[in-house]
């Protein structure tokens, strides 16, 4: 009888209600629950507080046990740097993330550094400090830019690109000085600034063998033209171009077999999907910006548009170490993302607003990431409010798609991004 999966699914963003809808579609799937999801999800799907937690080890394994859970789907990266695939491995409940040991990839820049020198993998150069003296002295010795980064986990904000030395000192300041980071901020990563083109792709690996998805192109500023603030990322497309089947190749040579033999030496093969942020120079060289350990949001939401083929038994082959060597089967066509976001994201993001978002129509299929049911209203909830995806022949027609759509939503005190994909249209 072919297997039959009782999901967990762990995540609240605009990515874990992408990964809800093609799981939720699964000929395989028995039954899925997401912890704690948002205003976008069916009331029954959704598991509440006093029956779940991810902090608490023993509350979870609990849950894992009583629900007969055969498959974790962790979307975040914070759960997975504190261990969550650990306590499932610890109980045989496959789950689709890498261990806390691998998960440090994105947890700590330093230890993800160090792993790129020691398999060679082309990345900026780097230095390592801990603390504000050292680094100062070195940055005033340096080329500029510089980018300086805090070590661990900060919510996206721990990264500076200097353009100038009194960039370097605020950032330098505010890493060390006033605590902006907490435990991240205990150590300091300078690195060498890299010049090309963005794009992440994602990698299904069961520690292995490995699956790409196709690229994406985020855009990570919040207004148009790439200027204003950086963003978790205000919209996205795929495939990109600048990831040709030649950069491609290299990628894999370069960076992605390197870095999982890597981890099996270390005798923490990876499981899950390792996120490669990409930086390519004009002449088609792949560079690493950074690793995560977990799908990007919002790439997801476009890349799995893409797909054509059931994801859900691939999670678990990843999770099992039984991952089949072939390519993953993808439509021809392209996807978009738009993201729509609340007034002051990210600084100071508004909330309550009361939002009415017709129902999804053609290809158009709107994802949820900050919102919450309020009775009978659907309110904003946090600062990136809905992804508004569609799929088309071309990227014209996907990125078309979903700004008539956006015109139809009825969001006050939001904003999004009005040329999303434009460089690759
Ligand atoms: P990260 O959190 O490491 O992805 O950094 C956030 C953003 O900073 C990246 O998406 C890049 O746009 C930029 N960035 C990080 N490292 C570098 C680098 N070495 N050179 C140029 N830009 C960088
Ligand atoms: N969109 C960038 C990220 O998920 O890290």
């Amino acid at each position: 009888m072919e297997h039959k999966y009782k999901v967990l699914l762990i995540g609240s963003g605009g990515r874990e209600h992408a990964l809800a809808d093609v799981i939720s579609k699964s000929i395989s799937l028995e039954s899925l629950k997401v912890f704690p999801g948002n205003g976008g999800f069916a009331s029954e799907l959704l598991l509440g507080a006093d029956e779940i937690s991810i902090s608490d080890k023993t509350k979870f394994l609990e849950y894992l046990n009583v629900s007969k859970t055969n498959l974790v789907v962790v979307g975040p990266e914070d759960p997975l740097v504190n261990g969550i695939a650990d306590w499932c491995a610890e109980v045989g409940i496959p789950c689709f993330g890498p261990s806390a040991y691998c998960a440090q990839v994105e947890g700590s820049k330093h230890f993800a550094k160090e792993m790129m020198k020691r398999a060679k993998v082309p990345t900026a150069s780097f230095a390592v400090f801990t603390d504000h003296e050292s680094a100062w002295s070195y940055a005033q010795k340096e080329m500029l830019p510089l980018v300086v980064k805090a070590d661990g986990l900060a919510a996206g904000k721990g990264v500076t690109v200097a353009f100038e030395l009194k960039e370097v000192k605020r950032a330098l300041d505010e890493i060390f000085l006033e605590s902006k980071f907490g435990q991240s901020g205990n150590k300091v990563v300078i690195e060498s600034f890299l010049e090309g083109e963005e794009a992440s792709l994602f990698v299904i690996t069961d520690g292995d063998r490995y699956m790409c998805l196709p690229a994406a192109q985020d855009h990570k500023r919040a207004y148009d033209g790439d200027i204003g603030p950086n963003t978790g990322g205000m919209g996205a497309y795929a495939p990109a171009p600048i990831v040709t089947d030649t950069v491609l190749s290299k990628v894999k040579k370069q960076i992605i077999e390197p870095m999982l033999d890597d981890f099996r030496r270390s005798g923490h093969p990876y499981k899950g999907l390792l996120y490669v942020g990409l930086m390519i120079t004009k002449d088609g060289d792949p560079n690493v910006v950074e690793f995560n350990c977990r799908f990007g949001d919002p790439e997801t939401q476009c890349v799995l548009r893409l797909l054509d083929e059931d994801i859900l038994p691939l999670f678990y082959a990843a999770a099992t170490g039984n991952l089949p060597e072939r390519n993953l089967k993808l439509k021809s066509g392209s996807s978009a993302v738009v993201v729509l976001a609340a007034k002051g994201y990210p600084d100071a993001p508004e909330k309550g607003m009361v939002l009415e978002i017709p129902a999804n129509e053609g290809n158009v299929v709107v994802y949820h990431a900050g919102t919450k049911k309020d009775n009978a209203s659907l309110v904003a909830s946090g600062g990136r409010i809905l992804g508004i995806t569609s799929f088309g022949n071309t990227l014209k027609d996907a990125i078309q798609d979903c700004y008539a759509f956006l015109m139809k939503v009825k969001a006050p005190n939001t904003y999004y991004r009005k040329d999303i994909g434009r460089r690759a249209l």
